[in-house]
């Protein structure tokens, strides 16, 4: 049966790079607090001009470069963001139009963490009606824009970028995903609003759009992520020792141990880039992902495990074959 495989990657980071000790002189933290909580030591925050979409439009170029596609080859672009400078047009739209794109249909998923995951998830269903061959998939935001800059347990955990992935319609690559959402639980982590259009770290910004429970989302995240990952490769039967690497949402060194732990995989299998690009929602497993790739850690015939999850509450985990 049709499936899809990744053919190619890229990846974008905003130029300005913060370090906890950068983050300690906005709000009370210190950097033995933010490296021993989560393992993250720096993340790169957008300044003006390095948008959500600018961010998508250099990741997409360069994973057309390394697939070796022209733009116009491209049918579908499917974008994941909660982090959008506009309602509309979409993230898609816009990105299809820096590409100069003119053969695809473009639009965006909102499934936060999750949405690179539900992105590929819906790629994959495209290209099995035979009438979608090569798709560009797009993780990219500018969270720094709507995170609560006052609110030291949620502002020291994020980062800005963008990650993406131009997939084909092949018959190996994706053997099964698993997708859920639980809106019931939507108001441990929400973001009430949706255009601004300057990215802003100052203390004394008086909107606070991100709201968080941290220990609720950590407690949701090392309880789902192992039981979905396990339905992934029993779906597939496919044994976890199979897999080289779990590619998972770059949220907190601590929820990936512990999902290794859980697992009872070795952690050396979760590479992570957590410590240097911080939690990048939808575009960390794209991020990774083209991290790995351009170090020539990805040979054909390896398998993977890819698995996000955040707001929504939504998680998702996808197991193909590189
Ligand atoms: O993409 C998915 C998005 N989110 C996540 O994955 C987040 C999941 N949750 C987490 O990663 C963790 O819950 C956090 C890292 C956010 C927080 O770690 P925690 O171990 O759950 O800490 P806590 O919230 O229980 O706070 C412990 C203490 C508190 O002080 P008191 O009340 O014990 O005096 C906080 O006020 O740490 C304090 N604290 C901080 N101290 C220094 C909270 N944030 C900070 C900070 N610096 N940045």
């Amino acid at each position: 049966m049709t499936t899809i495989r990744i053919i190619g990657t890229g990846s974008a980071l905003p130029r300005k790079i913060v370090t906890n000790d950068d983050l300690s002189k906005i709000v009370d933290t210190n950097d033995e607090w933010i490296s021993s909580r989560t393992g993250i030591r720096r993340r790169c925050l957008a300044e003006e001009g390095e948008t959500t979409v600018e961010l998508g439009i250099q990741a997409a170029r360069r994973a057309l470069e390394n697939a070796k596609v022209t733009a116009q080859e491209i049918q579908m672009i499917i974008v994941a963001t909660c982090s959008s400078e506009t309602n509309f047009p979409s993230v898609g739209c816009q990105i299809q139009a820096g590409l100069n794109a003119n053969n695809a249909v473009a639009y965006d998923i909102s499934a936060a963490c999750s949405g690179f995951l539900f992105a590929l998830n819906t790629a994959q269903a495209y290209a099995r009606t035979g009438n979608y061959q090569k798709i560009l998939i797009v993780g990219t935001e500018t969270l720094s824009k709507v995170i609560d800059w006052e609110d030291r347990s949620s502002c020291v955990l994020f980062g800005d970028g963008a990650g993406a992935c131009v997939v084909e319609a092949s018959p190996i690559g994706m053997m099964n995903y698993v997708q859920h959402s639980d809106g019931s639980q939507g108001d441990v982590l929400s973001c009430y609003t949706s255009t601004m259009r300057t990215p802003v770290i100052s203390k004394g910004m008086s909107m606070k759009p991100l709201h968080m429970e941290g220990q609720a989302v950590f407690k949701f995240a090392v309880k789902t992520v192992p039981g979905c990952i396990s339905q992934v490769l029993e779906g597939a039967q496919v044994s976890k020792d199979r897999v080289k690497y779990f590619i998972l949402h770059q949220a907190n060194q601590r929820i990936i141990h512990s999902v290794a732990k859980r697992l009872n995989v070795p952690k050396e299998s979760f590479p992570m880039n957590l410590d240097r690009i911080g939690n990048t929602s939808a575009a960390s497993i794209p991020i990774l992902l083209d991290e790995l790739n351009s170090q020539g850690m990805l040979e054909p015939g390896d398998y993977l495990v890819l698995s996000g999850f955040g707001a929504g509450l939504t998680w998702a985990a996808t197991l193909l074959e590189w």
